[in-house]
């Protein structure tokens, strides 16, 4: 057992080093188990797991591929079960398929990935005596897919930029793609970010509007055929026949758990982009202040102040009503300035002479949704409905700051201060693209950021800081809040963060650039303490680290893409985590406790 240090409650732990391994590494006097699979089966009467005889039908009902998000909801009436949700983001054909011919993908290995994406709902059982979590095949069990059906609500909903052959009226969409992080609703619903949704669609050289090629652009579509050629097994994924069928992705997306037939909403008055997530805030008086990074090279951070305020009481009916809450407010976008001069900010990531990458923003608002979901632009040349479509472009006219890669936001419990991790950008000062300012201070930034916004949430004024310049805590670009840099752990590529109880946050990584695994870190935010960085646990190498919770005495995290590198196949792959040699590795959910006692105590 480990000596408790009262002093660090919560990240009272060995660190663990940095390594390469073909596993998942924990702190002394921890423990772990894979919670589950991918392919595990989910729903009653579903097929067992079987690499070699996959089948779409199966996928469906087993848990899907490259699990990201992982969000829990009680369950009413038990003392251990809790609805487990999770995002999968997207799939990785060469690790699933043994002989994948990319150039020709079958037309079932592509349904099999339709129904590894989306989101699985599992109820999962804990028990007193240690951290073990175990899936329960339980009523509320679902898989949502990238064909299930789903409405839209807000100002785009009915907009003639969603009309499809599919659905001339442009209210519903079959399914959701590359769902990365999300959140818990404080009324007990999830809201999932579409991310990189461009990767699915091909031929953007076949339109022959140029207004339409000029937004397809801004979003990143490609000329040509798609890397997983979805398109030529439907055509909605073809841009030359279904211009429009692109405008339908790159919403949060709102599910309900508890009710296994409800149908999900995309919000569009939260604006389309390739949002990581969606985190709420809720004041005092009950609005909700929804924070979204758009997770792309010199992206915005945004942000939804709802007009409704939360209405208390459980059940269907108050979860209908406040699902209604994400359709009506106002979407904002962040403009951020540095208080130091310019010229001490030179892309070196020196800290400046005030001591402190830090400064002033303001929020700008681009479009307000009224009850009804009717839409008023606040972005001179555009209408609501384009606001709501082309949210891009709508920031670039307001004079937003263009970030390192926004991902995952929190807001801190205690405090409200928002938490946003900005991952990278090897782009910064490069090739005429934006130079190094004091919010994103390094050129060609290979380890991203973490910055600290204090808002007042329904305003339009913030100020903030950087907590970490990540990075070797031994090179000069690198900065932990203040702290001692020879007593922390080296952190590359934040992307999802969280809270412990005790007020610490904890980040998760995605790309480390250091030459290590990825990993769950904490961090001290308060005292004297304030950016000491330890890392709690190293996923197996290809892998990154996401959806953490951090509990009383349980963290869960999703292993995401084991084994994923550029030239790594299921026949000759780089990982056979977590089930050893000879199997095939398969991304999963773990949860990791502390052997008899609290986690970090
Ligand atoms: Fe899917 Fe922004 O990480
Ligand atoms: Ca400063
Ligand atoms: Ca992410
Ligand atoms: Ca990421």
């Amino acid at each position: 057992p480990l000596a408790a240090d009262p002093a660090m409650p919560g990240t009272n732990f060995e660190p663990v080093a940095p390594n390469t391994d073909d596993a998942v590494t924990v702190p002394t006097g921890y423990e772990q188990q894979v919670v589950i699979r991918w392919g595990e089966p989910i729903v009653a009467g579903a097929a067992a797991f079987d690499a070699g005889n996959q089948s779409a039908a199966a996928q469906e009902q087993q848990f899907g591929y490259n699990c990201d998000f992982a969000g829990f909801v009680p369950v009413e009436g038990t003392a251990q079960r809790q609805l487990m949700i999770v995002n999968h983001e997207y799939t990785t054909e060469p690790l699933m398929f043994a002989g994948y011919d990319a150039a020709n993908p079958t037309e079932e290995q592509v349904r099999i990935a339709w129904a590894a994406h989306g989101l699985s709902v599992v109820e999962v059982e804990g028990r007193s005596e240690d951290g073990r979590l175990d899936p329960v095949i339980g009523r509320y069990n679902r898989r949502i897919t990238a064909t299930t059906p789903m409405a839209f609500t807000g100002p785009a909903a009915g907009s003639a930029l969603l009309h499809t052959t599919a659905d001339p009226a442009g209210t519903t969409v079959a399914g959701t793609l590359n769902n990365c992080a999300g959140c818990i609703t404080p009324w007990g619903t999830v809201l999932s970010g579409e991310e990189n949704f461009h990767q699915y669609f091909g031929h953007a050289d076949r339109v022959t509007d140029p207004a339409a090629t000029a937004h397809l652009e801004r979003y990143g579509f490609a000329d040509g055929e798609s890397e997983r050629k979805w398109e030529r097994f439907d055509a909605r994924f073809d841009l030359g026949r279904e211009p429009n069928e692109a405008n339908r992705f790159g919403y949060m997306v709102e599910i309900d758990p508890f009710d296994p037939t409800s149908v999900p909403v995309k919000h569009t008055a939260l604006g389309r982009f390739k949002h990581e997530a969606a985190n709420i805030y809720v004041t005092d008086d009950g609005t909700v202040v929804a924070y979204s990074g758009d997770d792309e090279r010199f992206e915005y951070i945004y942000k939804f102040v709802s007009s409704k305020t939360i209405q208390p009481g459980a059940g269907q009916g108050a979860t209908r009503e406040n699902m209604t809450i994400m359709a009506e407010g106002t979407l904002y976008v962040a403009q951020i300035t540095g208080n130091s001069p310019a010229e001490q900010i030179d892309g070196s990531g020196a800290v400046p002479e005030d001591g402190r990458f830090d400064g002033t923003g303001r929020w700008i608002p681009l479009l307000r949704t009224l009850p009804g979901g009717r839409g008023e632009s606040l972005v001179e040349g555009m209408s609501a409905e384009e606001v709501a479509v082309f949210t891009r472009e709508a920031a670039d006219r307001a004079g937003a700051t263009k970030m390192d890669r926004p991902e995952d936001s929190r807001p801190n419990p205690t405090t409200g201060k928002i938490y946003i991790a900005l991952t990278n950008n090897t782009r910064r000062g490069t090739d005429g693209n934006p130079a190094a300012d004091e919010a994103n201070p390094r050129n060609e930034n290979k380890n991203g950021q973490v910055i600290e916004i204090t808002d007042d949430h329904t305003g339009t004024e913030f100020t903030w800081e950087l907590l970490l310049v990540c990075g070797d805590p031994q090179a000069a670009d690198s900065y932990f809040g203040g702290f001692d840099k020879s007593a922390v752990s080296p952190i590359s590529c934040p992307d999802n963060v969280a809270f412990d109880d005790h007020g610490n946050l904890w980040i998760s990584t995605d790309g480390n650039a250091l030459g290590s695994n990825d990993g769950l870190f904490s961090v001290v935010l308060d005292g004297e303490r304030r950016g000491e960085t330890k890392q709690f646990l190293t996923v197996p190498i290809g892998a990154e680290t996401c959806g953490p919770n951090i509990g009383e005495t349980r963290v869960v995290v999703c292993v995401q893409h084991p084994g994923e590198s550029d030239d790594a196949t299921l026949d000759n792959p780089l990982s056979h985590w977590p089930d050893g040699a000879g199997t095939v590795a398969r991304p999963s959910v773990i949860s990791v406790w502390r052997d008899g006692g609290r986690i970090g105590i």
